[in-house]
């Protein structure tokens, strides 16, 4: 009987090799086949990430988004172009492990929490074995390298998207005691001008890359332009209960 391969969802932490877990090292050394996704002319982060780990002989399929900004994402086009090209790319990993090869998709942060790597879960798992190895977060990484303690006691936590309306951004920073906001790039003037809003400017932290190359941390308030790379987000602390 023909052996089937299996699809390895690998988490490589927030941009440090060294923060990747000992599973994800062993995995993604031993890989004769792996995957990942970047933007055209552009390595991607998480291909860079494993750079000088690979086998010498390994075979890498590129992922190469379709559309990234070009195309706003609440468009049919844009729903269109990325289900078309997540089928696809699922049908390239199903072949490979249906001939028997394991292929390991690399994964920034962790690949369960806001990854591409979950449209190919969704579509794969139902037809091959897949195996999913947890990373730390990007998010982790940047309240590491900030240095200070996020939540305490009885503090909620939110995670944000930048892509959110100015209102929601708004309405979801008053309702809560730290927050995480995610995917800046060219919503960094509306996120902005929502911590504003919400009274928390003065508490916000901006990291930029934080643990890869080119990290930047600094307060918003210090920040004097509004260009923020895809790879960068704000964080609030949280002030909870606790003894003193
Ligand atoms: C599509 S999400 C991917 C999240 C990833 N799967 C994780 O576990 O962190 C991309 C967003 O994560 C944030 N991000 C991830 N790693 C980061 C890092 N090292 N420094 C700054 N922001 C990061 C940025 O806000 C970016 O827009």
């Amino acid at each position: 009987m023909t052996r089937t391969g299996t699809i390895y969802g690998v988490g490589l932490g927030p941009g440090a090799p060294d923060l990747m877990s000992v599973r994800a090292d062993r995995i993604v050394r031993g890989a004769r086949h792996i995957a990942y996704f970047h933007r055209s002319g552009r390595v991607g982060h998480a291909r860079t990430i494993v750079e000088g780990l690979l086998h010498p002989e390994v075979s890498s399929i590129a992922m190469t988004y379709p559309v990234t900004t070009e195309i706003a994402v609440d468009t049919t086009d844009y729903n269109q172009a990325l289900a078309t090209f997540y089928d696809h790319t699922a049908a390239q990993l199903i072949a490979l492990s249906q001939a028997g090869e394991d292929v390991v998709v690399l994964c920034e942060g962790d690949p369960l929490f806001y990854g591409s790597f979950m449209h190919l879960h969704v579509r794969v798992a139902p037809r091959a074995r897949v195996e999913i190895v947890p990373g730390i977060t990007g998010m982790s990484g940047c309240w590491t390298v900030i240095g200070e303690p996020v939540t305490w006691g009885d503090d909620v936590l939110t995670v944000i998207p930048g892509t959110l309306s100015e209102s929601e951004i708004v309405r979801r920073l008053r309702d809560t005691d730290a927050a995480v906001i995610m995917k800046l790039g060219r919503n960094l003037p509306k996120v902005r001008a929502a911590l504003s809003a919400a009274g928390l400017s003065d508490r916000a932290f901006y990291v930029e890359r934080g643990t890869m190359p080119g990290e930047t941390v600094m307060k918003l308030g210090d920040k004097a332009d509004d260009m923020a790379p895809y790879f960068s987000m704000i964080i609030i602390h949280g002030h909870g209960r606790r003894p003193t």
